[in-house]
């Protein structure tokens, strides 16, 4: 089933910009999009068998789409035991040459209608690949095109910069991934089930991070604002994170923000940073903030100012970075919807406090059929 949307779910409902509107819709997103999946439980449980039994997966996607797609092939990698590749879909065509009948190609888009992603999965479909769409927009041609249809239904989402398409997205396929490995017996039932309870106290958690860190985040668009330059940087899971948290800052403020490997950026990129120069961590887990300490110190020794998104937790960060913003403590299928937030919230007050539009970025569409 899927939820018809209304004239007043596509008004800004008082709220000053159709972004900061989605963002605080999320909590309710993520809710229908939980909904609909136990309303269509047993055609779910059919695309979770599928995905089960494919060799290999191919996740691809633009923009937020493709982050939403990496954090899920991070997931069911690490939890389903399945060799999973993500691609961003224009690129995916130079990657399609082994693939075949028994491997699966999961698209997803927002909008339904990217032309780079619509074109990777008629390439999969050509070489026998089975198709699976992930889309918010009902009969769009992506999913008209693909084997498989599953829907977000997260509402319309007017804002360029895409949110609670983002989290929809990031919560379907944590459902999708979870259920994989409890049937290719990777994770424990009762783990599974646990997993799956994390998922319904998402909105909660979200609607709680909003409250708390809204006033917060607005006051450290101060301190970014006026920079040219700023370095995204995470292991594993803040990996996607942060790719998602620099291209929401570039997009909307159009501050050159750069993603790295956290560990990586010591091959190149740190030869930029000097006093001042932004350098943001998101930490998803203590494993992750192990590993990283070490790049933040690297930073730091450079006159970097340091802040860091991470599990409250890992209490030594606090002491290690200029600014921190400390997050509840979420596991690996809850932290993308809940840990992004502070992300959209930054990007969008620096957006505003430098006096820009948010909803109508310069140079973007919120659809992009050219190819
Ligand atoms: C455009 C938008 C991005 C979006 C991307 C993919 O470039 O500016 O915000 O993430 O398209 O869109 P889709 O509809 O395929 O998810």
């Amino acid at each position: 089933r899927v939820i018809g949307w209304s004239a007043e779910m596509a008004s800004k409902g008082g709220y000053r910009h159709y972004m900061l509107k989605e963002i605080h819709e999320q909590p309710y997103a993520v809710s229908m999009t939980l909904s609909s999946l136990s309303e269509n439980i047993e055609y779910i449980d059919s695309v979770v068998k599928l995905i089960a039994k494919a060799d290999r997966v191919i996740i691809t996607g633009a923009g937020t789409s493709f982050h939403a797609g990496y954090i899920a092939a991070l997931l069911l990698n690490r939890y389903a035991d399945i060799f999973v590749l993500p691609i961003i879909s224009s690129e995916a065509m130079w990657w399609m040459n082994s693939v075949g009948e028994k491997d699966i190609v999961i698209a997803i888009s927002q909008s339904g209608e990217t032309i780079d992603t619509l074109k990777a999965v008629r390439e999969a479909r050509r070489r026998g690949a089975l198709t699976i769409a992930i889309s918010n927009v009902l009969d769009s041609t992506i999913p008209r095109e693909s084997d498989i249809a599953l829907y977000t239904n997260a509402g319309p989402e007017i804002g360029v910069a895409a949110t609670k398409t983002f989290t929809a997205q990031v919560v379907l396929l944590s459902y999708l991934a979870i259920n994989v490995a409890r049937y290719r017996n990777t994770l424990r039932e009762s783990e599974a089930i646990e997993y799956i309870n994390s998922l319904k106290n998402l909105p909660t958690q979200i609607r709680n991070v909003l409250n708390i860190y809204e006033a917060r985040i607005a006051s450290i668009a101060n301190e970014i604002r006026d920079k040219q330059n700023a370095f995204f940087l995470g292991r594993g899971l803040g990996l996607p994170l942060s790719m998602e948290g620099a291209l929401k800052l570039k997009e909307i403020a159009y501050i050159h923000a750069e993603a790295y490997p956290a560990g990586e950026s010591k091959h190149g990129p740190i030869a930029l940073v000097e006093e001042g120069f932004p350098t943001i961590f998101t930490i998803a887990s203590s494993v992750e903030g192990e590993l990283i300490r070490s790049n933040i110190e690297e930073m730091k020794a450079r006159g970097s100012m340091t802040i860091a998104v991470y599990p409250k937790n890992l209490e030594d960060i606090e002491k290690l970075v200029r600014i921190s913003i400390k997050m509840p403590i979420a596991n690996d299928f809850t932290v993308g919807a809940l840990y992004i937030v502070p992300h959209q919230l930054l990007a969008y007050y620096t957006s505003v406090k430098r006096g820009f539009d948010p909803d109508k970025p310069r140079n973007l569409a919120k659809t992009v059929t050219v190819f």
